[in-house]
């Protein structure tokens, strides 16, 4: 079976080329997480992947740091970055469960698309808990198991992952309910101020908590 690194590494370019699948929830939980972000904010994106979110963030804050475990995806996020003359972000390649170095030093820390796929859920949540200072963000979004029914195309997904994983086609995946998700951002010392499911099926749950 292949790293993560090297999946992610393997598939940035397909990445980078493939279409938002749901523009319009991309766009709601865009401008919520922009509302949470003033102009003087530093920033931390964790599993930031190519940086589309981060060029379109960036010019609401200070500076932005994004980070991910896949040198590749980093690769072409910098490249953007210097087409667009977005001269904020950093890109910086990291595990986003590795421990903190700097301290509390953000005023918001993100990770979008990403929980569910960290092999050790606890120790991203309280890697970001450390990045954070007193009172700031954590804004994530997790596809999560469905709440009701089992979509035919979410169950064929999912039985396919063990084969796909071996043949090297997908990374480690963990399927998390909604409530345990929260439990867990709640046990890392956070205050959950605004959750919902964008998009509703399978739910992808869009999460802002506050560094208790
Ligand atoms: C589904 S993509 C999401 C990218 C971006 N956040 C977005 O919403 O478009 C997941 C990203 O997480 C990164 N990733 C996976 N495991 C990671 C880990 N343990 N630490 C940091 N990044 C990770 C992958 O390299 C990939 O770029």
């Amino acid at each position: 079976m292949i790293n993560s690194a090297t999946f992610w590494d393997n598939v940035a370019d397909k990445y980078a080329a493939s279409p938002i699948s749901d523009k319009d929830a991309y766009q709601y939980t865009l401008d919520r997480t922009r509302s949470y972000l003033r102009a003087s904010d530093h920033v931390l994106e964790l599993g930031s992947g190519t940086g589309s979110t981060a060029l379109l963030l960036a010019g609401s804050v200070d500076t932005y740091v994004a980070t991910d475990i896949s040198p590749k995806m980093l690769e072409i996020g910098q490249r953007n970055a210097q087409e667009q003359g977005i001269g904020n972000v950093e890109f910086v390649a990291t595990d986003a469960g590795d421990a903190a170095s700097e301290g509390a030093a953000y005023d918001a820390v993100l990770a979008l698309n990403l929980l569910h796929l960290v092999p050790d859920l606890p120790a991203a949540l309280a890697n970001a808990h450390a990045m954070l200072k007193p009172g700031g963000h954590f804004i994530s979004k997790t596809i999560c198991l469905p709440e009701h029914g089992f979509p035919l195309k979410f169950h064929a997904m999912r039985t396919a992952l063990p084969i796909m994983r071996l043949l090297g086609k997908a990374p480690p995946v963990f399927f998390y309910r909604i409530d345990e998700l929260e439990e867990a951002v709640q046990k890392a010392g956070f205050e959950i101020i605004e959750t919902g499911n964008h998009p509703a099926q399978p739910p992808s749950r869009y999460i802002v908590a506050r560094k208790l």
